[in-house]
């Protein structure tokens, strides 16, 4: 049989927002092209990320009634622990509240103004909390990372050869304070990490006295991959290879809200325990007390159970199969996407998808913003709007790469949803006239693509003509 059988049921349905094109272009000017600033009950499809939009199962839900709600050393707590140690192996485990709140807390401990923070490359949270302590990010992916269109099973690897140069270049007072490598790569397209690329970080790392932490928001997805793609772990369940990848680490950062299947929550955990006890020390004024860091206790009961699902061989391949499906569908159409598909995601390569526009026109958030004007369906630019910095003269570079990514979330949509992605990418990619250059007219100083105010630079000819007079004479 050829059907992927989706490994649940649904036990409670929430309606579909339905909109209307006028409503929609109505929608997207007062949120000044800027999908960020839309409300969802506008969009129809959602797939602005996969982070914390997660349906989680009636196991998850049953546990909250059972959470322990004390501030000190709750039940929930101890749970959440065991469960956090029985996956990664640290001993130390540090709830959080999310993935950016574990960034701040470790790297508040660890990081000094100068420091280079070296990376196969980091979320844009992760870049901006460690710029924030006057720290260098410093993102090291292999060279394939930066060619979308080649196939290549290990994306997400870490450059080795550009790691030894900076450490070897680093005098052995100001060493980074650690290296850390995100499985999967978020920023290079999903991509996974191979067990040997991390292997070798690792004794890079043990060469120079550097910690190596993991960004391990998607460590489940990162385990499958491997499964699927590194003849040494042939057979291996996706738990043992996930705990190979924490073998070879001193610790980790954890956004819950991607491989933890919940709506809220993260971690830190770690091996070494005077770190821990630094980073104990700095919560409680701002994140909360060491055995609730800012979360409930039914949180705590969530991720405990999410962790382990999210290491099921039938969840992950379906996860993994519904994010391929979509790809697949819309390779056979044509469009351009990012080279294989990665665990959480499917990238669209703007600048391919929109060759008539310069890489300054914002090639890729004109796909996101006429994707949702087609169909309701909402998407993120990762390019010249997200990466990309004011220059000196006014004028910016283009980044390297600019790409929409549609973000599957996790046990939300069904095929048949994305089946009617994979129709409306196609329809807007057939009709390239109605992508339109964006300018930016106002943005913050960091993460600008979150609040950042766009518009259309040129309106159609017509359009113009009637805009520069008091009234138009033809109407
Ligand atoms: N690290 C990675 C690799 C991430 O993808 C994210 C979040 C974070 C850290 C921060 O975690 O959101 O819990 O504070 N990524 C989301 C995304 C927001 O859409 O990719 P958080």
């Amino acid at each position: 049989m050829r059907t992927r059988l989706e490994p649940y049921r649904i036990k409670a349905v929430e309606p579909l927002p339905i909109t209307t094109r006028p409503q929609r272009e109505r929608a997207l000017e007062e949120a000044s092209w800027n999908l960020f600033r839309l409300p969802a009950r506008l969009v129809t499809i959602d797939l602005l990320t996969d982070s914390g939009m997660v349906a989680m199962s009636a196991r998850q839900w049953g546990a909250l009634m059972q959470a322990d709600e004390s501030y000190a050393g709750a039940e929930s707590f101890y749970r959440f622990e065991a469960a956090v140690r029985g996956i990664t192996g640290f001993p130390e485990v540090i709830p959080a509240h999310q993935g950016r709140a574990a960034e701040r807390l470790l790297f508040e401990a660890l990081v000094q103004p100068g420091d280079l923070v070296p990376g196969n490359t980091h979320f844009d949270t992760t870049r901006a909390n460690l710029e924030r302590l006057g720290a260098r990010p410093v993102d090291l992916p292999t060279p394939a990372a930066l060619v979308a269109a080649l196939d290549h099973p290990f994306k997400g690897n870490l450059d080795l050869p550009g790691l030894e140069e900076l450490l070897a270049a680093s005098a052995p007072g100001s060493r980074p304070p650690l290296v850390l490598v995100t499985i999967t790569s978020n920023s290079t397209g999903g991509q996974p990490v191979s067990l040997d690329n991390l292997r070798q970080t690792r004794r890079l790392c043990d060469r120079y006295g550097v910690r190596l932490f993991l960004d391990a928001a998607r460590f489940a997805e990162n385990a499958w991959l491997v499964h699927e793609r590194e003849s040494e772990v042939k057979g291996w369940t996706p738990a043992a290879i996930a705990r190979a990848f924490f073998d070879l680490a001193d610790g980790c950062l954890m956004s819950a809200k991607k491989d933890g299947l919940v709506n809220i929550g993260g971690f830190v955990a770690l091996r070494d325990p005077v770190l821990a006890e630094r980073i104990r020390a700095g919560m409680v004024v701002g994140e909360g007390f060491p055995t609730y860091g800012g979360l409930a206790g039914r949180d705590l009961e969530a991720m405990a159970i999410g962790l382990q699902e999210a290491l099921e061989p039938s969840y992950l391949e379906d996860r993994i199969g519904q994010v391929r499906s979509l790809a697949r569908q819309l390779d056979a159409a044509g469009v351009p996407i990012v080279r294989p598909p990665g665990g959480h995601a499917v990238y669209l390569d703007s600048r391919a998808f929109a060759p008539h526009l310069d890489p300054l026109d914002l090639p890729g958030q004109a796909i996101a913003c006429e994707l949702y004007l087609h169909a309701g369906v909402r998407t993120t630019e990762v390019g010249q709007l997200m990466r990309g910095r004011p220059g000196a003269e006014g004028r910016e570079r283009p980044v390297p790469v600019d790409l929409v990514r549609l973000a599957i979330p996790r046990r939300v949509y069904t095929c048949c949803h994305l089946d009617y992605v994979a129709e409306a990418v196609t329809e807007v990619f057939g009709a390239p006239e109605r992508l339109q250059p964006l300018d930016i007219v106002e943005q913050p100083a960091a993460l600008r693509h979150f609040r950042a105010r766009l518009r259309p630079r040129r309106l159609p000819a017509a359009a113009q003509r009637c805009e520069a007079q008091v009234s138009c004479p033809s109407e």
